[in-house]
Parts: C-alpha cells; structure tokens; sequence
C-alpha cells in the first residue's frame, strides 16, 4: 500500500535529481486515433483543463467546465469523492473548507447539504482581495451532472477518496453516461486503481502511485529490459520528464500527460519534448502555445 503524497513525492524528488538527458529532442510518436479511440489514449497536444481550470474559475464547478469548452479545451479533469449517502461529488480535497463556505470532509455531508453551499465563496485571483463568485449560485457538481452536460467530452475522473472506496459508485455513473470510451479513471491509490481494472478492465486507467515509482526507475531506452507497463497512460509529474524517458515511454506505448503546468515557458517545454497532453489551472494560457493537430 503506498501513500501516494509522500512516496510520489519522494520518487519525483529522486527522479529529478538522477535526470540525465542526450540533449536530442525526442520526435513525437506519429500514430493517428482510430475511429472511436479514446482521444486521451491516441491523442496528442491536449490541453486538459486541471480541475477545469482551477486558477481562473471555480474548481471542479459546472462554471468552470463550460468556460472551458467554450475555450475549446480537448479534455476536463475532475476529482471526485462520495458524499455519505454515495453522491459522487467533484472535489479535491477530502475536507470543503479551501473551496467553499462549508467546513468539514465531504463524506461527511449528505448531497443535500453539499449543494447548499457556495462553491465559489473561495475563489479568488488577487490573493483574497476579491471574491468575484461569491454568492453567485456558484454549486458544487455532481459526477453525473458534468458527464449529462458535456457528453461530447473527454474526461479524466480521478479518484481520491479511498476509504470507503468510491469504486463501485463512480463506475456506476460512468456505466450510466454512455461515455466509457471517452473516459480515463486516475487514482494514485493501487489498491483503487487494482479494484477499478478488475471490475472494467476495457475502461482505460492510468499509472497509480506505485507504479509511478517504478515506472520513473526508467530513466532512458536502456532501461526497458523486461518492464511491461500495467496501463499505457502516465499522468505524470512534469518536473520528472526529460528527452530520453520521452524515448523509453514512446517505445513503450506509455501517452504522457502532464500536470500541473501553470507556466508558460514550462509548457512550451512540455510540448517540445513531446509530451502527449498538459494538465493546466490556466487552459487559455496553455491554449495559446499549443499546436493545433490533435493526431484524430
Ligand atoms: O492526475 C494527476 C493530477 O490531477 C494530480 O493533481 O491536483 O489532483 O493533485 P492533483
Ligand atoms: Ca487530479
């Protein structure tokens, strides 16, 4: 069992710190999607709105997934947990006090009580001078409620509550939409992601936590020896992807997708060495520097 904060943390700090590179830019994996792929497993140059786009909108909120498309984002990235009476909720802390004026973990709260309360009293981008969504009706959004209303997007459903697990409850909602092909479930949690194969394995998944430690073990092609890869998406930290793990993970069939990328020229970078998707709180600023061929 591994606690994904602390051992993820530690693998990436040693990761960066034994990264090596050949200098050469690795060339982009040319491969087209085939005719009903999933965009997120063939795709390349994806913008994904982290969070849908958590540092100019309300995170995780209807608001922020329609400014998103609207914007033309090719994938939203939500984090969901269970409200006590198994309401699958789009949040990313265990607790509601960061986000909204409620205070306590979300398991705690039944679905009524979540949506009375303002999901964008928070929010702020002036370091708490302002509130521009306070008391707008801003709520908090349901699973189910994001996938009915963008049924023509990609989604990465990253699972973070653990305990109790939510497994059955969010492959409810994705059984429900339709959309299992457009989606990919995350989690950094093993045992989630084991429970999640098991139960859909044609649902695409990525890297959990501890498959992330060993996967980052490959630093270049020589690498490789007799590594097969548990699930062929890495949403990965992008401080840890250099030119020559871009090359080991290309011969491995391994899409890279990383986050969190806020930075201009860290995303310019990002796309420079071929990564197959950026993760972004700032999906204009990540739209303005990304190539437009998405390889459908
Ligand atoms: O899936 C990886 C990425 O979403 C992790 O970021 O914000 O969920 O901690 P976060
Ligand atoms: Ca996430």
């Amino acid at each position: 069992m591994f606690r994904p904060g602390v051992v993820l943390l530690l693998a990436v700090a040693f990761a960066i710190a034994s990264c090596s590179s050949s200098g050469e830019q690795p060339q982009p994996v040319e491969r087209r999607c085939a005719t009903g792929e999933n965009l997120q497993m063939c795709g390349k140059n994806l913008v994904i709105a982290h969070r849908g786009g958590a540092k100019v909108w309300p995170e995780e909120t209807l608001l922020a997934m329609q400014e998103s498309v609207k914007l033309g984002v090719d994938v939203l990235e939500v984090d969901v947990h269970a409200t006590k009476d198994g309401k699958v909720v789009c949040t990313h802390d265990d607790l509601i006090d960061r986000t909204t004026d409620g205070t306590g973990p979300i398991k705690e709260k039944t679905w009524a009580e979540v949506q009375l309360l303002d999901a964008g009293a928070k929010f702020t981008t002036d370091g708490g001078k302002t509130f521009p969504y306070k008391g707008k009706g801003i709520k908090m959004a349901a699973l189910e409620e994001l996938l009915r209303a963008f049924p023509q997007m990609p989604f990465s459903v990253e699972i973070k509550q653990v305990r109790p697990s939510i497994v059955d409850a969010v492959l409810a909602v994705i059984d429900a939409s339709g959309m299992a092909d457009k989606i990919v479930v995350a989690s950094f949690d093993d045992d989630t992601l084991r429970e999640v194969r098991t139960k859909r394995p044609n649902l695409a998944t990525s890297l959990a936590g501890g498959e992330i430690v060993k996967l980052l073990q490959i630093k270049s092609e020589e690498d490789i020896g007799a590594y097969v890869p548990p699930a062929k998406l890495f949403q990965a930290p992008y401080e840890a992807i250099t030119a020559d793990r871009m090359k080991a993970y290309n011969k491995l069939g391994i899409r890279v997708h990383v986050w969190t990328v806020d930075d201009k020229e860290d995303q310019q970078r990002m796309w420079s060495l071929g990564v197959h998707g950026v993760m972004s709180d700032d999906p204009p600023l990540l739209k303005s520097v990304t190539p437009t061929d998405k390889g459908r």
